[in-house]
């Protein structure tokens, strides 16, 4: 497996990842150009996973800026966490089904966990999606050491709504429970 960080002008990978995007999470969540903004902005990280059969998964992370009330629906705890100066957002993770189980989430979590430590981030957030998919990234978080701060019922709805994604599991708007997570970085 090797990782890729990809740029903007990376058009087949960004291409790949919204496929994968599309098959592990279901339509309508990303597109190319917002995936473009995403790989061209400085407080933004998109690593793609690649073997011999091409991209087979995605990761992305983000520092937080601005507004964080969308958190206070995991509860005070999490959105005391999510407040922070520096935070880094896990937004995304997702490997395609032939090859989940080996390792390639994890490989993907730290990757953007080690550039949040490179940028001197101290904290890192994820909503794990705790959908029916066979493997959810909640296990993944608490291997790597992030505590569970707290869960919202269906935190994805609005914006599922607004974007038009249609969660692959709800078949339409995502209706799907979140669960909050946190991880103080060491330098
Ligand atoms: C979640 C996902 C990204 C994980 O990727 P993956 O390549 O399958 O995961 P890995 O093989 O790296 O496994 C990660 C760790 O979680 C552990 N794990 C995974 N599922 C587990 C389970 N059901 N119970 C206990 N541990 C589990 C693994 O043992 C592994 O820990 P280890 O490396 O210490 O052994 C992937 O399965 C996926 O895309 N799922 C569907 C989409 C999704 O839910 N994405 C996350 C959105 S927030």
């Amino acid at each position: 497996m090797t990782l890729i960080e990809v740029r903007d002008h990376d058009h087949p990978l960004l291409g790949d990842i919204v496929r994968i995007a599309d098959e592990t999470l279901g339509a309508g969540l990303y597109d190319v150009p917002s995936l473009r903004a995403a790989a061209g902005a400085p407080s933004a990280t998109l690593l793609a996973a690649t073997s011999e059969a091409g991209v087979v998964g995605w990761g992305y992370g983000e520092e937080l800026s601005g507004d964080r009330s969308w958190y206070a629906q995991f509860g005070d705890r999490a959105l005391a966490c999510a407040s922070g100066a520096r935070v880094v957002s896990v937004r995304e993770l997702a490997v395609v089904e032939s090859h989940q189980g080996r390792g390639m989430g994890r490989a993907l979590a730290e990757a953007v966990l080690a550039w949040a430590r490179r940028r001197g981030a101290e904290r890192a957030i994820a909503a794990a999606w705790l959908s029916p998919a066979p493997r959810t990234s909640a296990p993944l978080f608490e291997r790597l050491g992030f505590q569970r701060l707290g869960v919202a019922a269906a935190p994805y709805e609005a914006d599922s709504r607004e974007r038009g994604w249609r969660c692959r599991f709800c078949g339409g708007p995502c209706t799907c429970q979140a669960a909050f997570y946190g991880l103080a970085l060491s330098p």
